[in-house]
């Protein structure tokens, strides 16, 4: 592929993935963003950079991670040749500490002694602050007051790490508002923090930036497909919130324009409910978080409540790559509810012995409808971007009910 045709689906010096992305950013915050983009620029083409994340990702995060094929899954499901990649294998126990490592490095680089950032699920929180442990900064995480109660495991491993945890009670309790808290803070004394955004989302160049730590994924998996099967997948999944594993595993597959990409939103108790968080399917254009993307809007004109079964994806807005490739018709986007991603979960523990975060339950759903609508010699390759250790006391008593 030429570079001409690359740039298509990759941002501009602004950081506009054609119309979307950019910083749109109260005045105050545009230089130190702008020190964040000229920080990283620098710290990309510098070999002793990616030699250390290199280096961090295989001894550390245990990286690469497998590929493996799900022979049972398969068998049960009836056509397509199932792989799932398996992240939930990381240190931490999700694709998130592949970026979070980038980010604390890059922080340091900047003379920055805290961190600070948002969490859902609670993955990146446990990422951040194991990162911020590792490399010797101050951490601070912002959470839903929802999510503290629903993960509470994950608060507790925060604290562990010796992070502070804020948990946010304002408006929905949940995801955006642990944004809107989180990025308040950092706006106060932005000299002081990194704000480690934690996906595909945010001002330039978080989009970009977050994606190229996270696309170490879908190398890895073009290799091992290839070496495995001596051909390309006919197509990916993975569950999209702001889209950071889905950007990871879909960004090395660019240009292999055979290969079908399709991101998974939660469709929660339905799209025709006002319980969802289905962005890509049903948002429109607008500005969150410092991004020009597709949002979800309420009758106000500003983001709506969202819902979803998993914390990590109930998010109104989505990577702004995300609703680009979506544009040139490179990405497909479809959605699963809450009950689909339910049944999702146990059925990869019950055939695999592999106990997926709900959130990826959400990318095994869809494989579940698109695996026996293809033949036994395709292949899908499902991001399975975490494990389900946080969500079984919930799940459990859901199942209860
Ligand atoms: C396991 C897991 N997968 C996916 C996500 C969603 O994030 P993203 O869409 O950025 O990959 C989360 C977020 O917390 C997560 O914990």
């Amino acid at each position: 592929m030429t570079e001409t045709q690359l740039s298509r689906y990759r941002a501009n010096a602004e950081g506009y993935f054609g119309e979307f992305g950019g910083a749109v950013l109260p005045p105050f915050l545009v230089e130190p963003m702008a020190e964040v983009a000229a920080a990283y620029e620098i710290a990309r083409n510098d070999p002793s950079f990616q030699e250390e994340l290199q280096s961090l990702l295989s001894k550390y995060v245990g990286r690469p991670s497998l590929l493996y094929f799900a022979e049972n899954l398969t068998r049960e499901l009836g056509g397509a040749k199932v792989y799932l990649k398996r992240e939930d294998l990381n240190h931490t126990g999700a694709h998130k500490i592949n970026h979070t490592l980038g980010e604390a490095l890059l922080a340091k680089r900047m003379g920055k002694t805290k961190v600070i950032a948002e969490t859902g699920a609670g993955q990146h929180g446990v990422a951040l602050a194991t990162a911020a442990a590792l490399v010797g900064l101050e951490c601070e995480i912002h959470m839903g007051a929802i999510d503290v109660e629903k993960q509470h495991p994950n608060v507790v491993r925060m604290e562990l790490l010796g992070a502070k945890v804020v948990p946010v009670e304002r408006g929905g309790r949940s995801l955006k508002e642990a944004v809107d808290s989180a990025f308040e803070v950092y706006a106060g004394s932005p000299d002081e923090y990194l704000f480690a955004i934690g996906s595909v989302v945010g001002p330039h160049p978080f989009p970009s930036m977050v994606r190229d730590f996270q696309s170490v994924v879908g190398r890895e998996a073009r290799a091992q497909i290839l070496e495995a099967e001596g051909r390309l997948p006919d197509a990916l999944v993975a569950c999209v919130g702001g889209g950071s594993n889905a950007m990871g595993l879909f960004d090395a597959f660019l240009e292999d324009e055979s290969v079908r990409i399709i991101g998974v939103e939660p469709a929660g108790e339905g799209l025709d409910s006002d319980r969802h968080a289905a962005t890509m399917t049903l948002g429109t254009v607008g500005d969150i978080h410092g991004m020009r993307t597709k949002v979800l809007l309420g009758a106000d004109g500003e983001p709506a409540p969202v819902h979803s079964i998993a914390s990590g994806i109930d998010y109104p807005g989505v990577g702004p790559q995300h609703a680009h490739l979506e544009q040139l018709g490179r990405a497909e986007y479809v959605s699963v509810t809450d009950e689909e991603a339910l049944n999702a979960f146990q059925l990869l523990t019950r055939t695999e012995g592999i106990i997926p975060a709900l959130e990826s339950s959400h990318a095994i759903a869809h494989v579940v409808k698109l695996a026996p609508t293809l033949s036994a010699d395709s292949i899908v390759i499902a991001n399975l971007s975490g494990r389900g250790d946080k969500d079984v006391d919930f799940v459990a008593e859901r199942l209860r009910k």
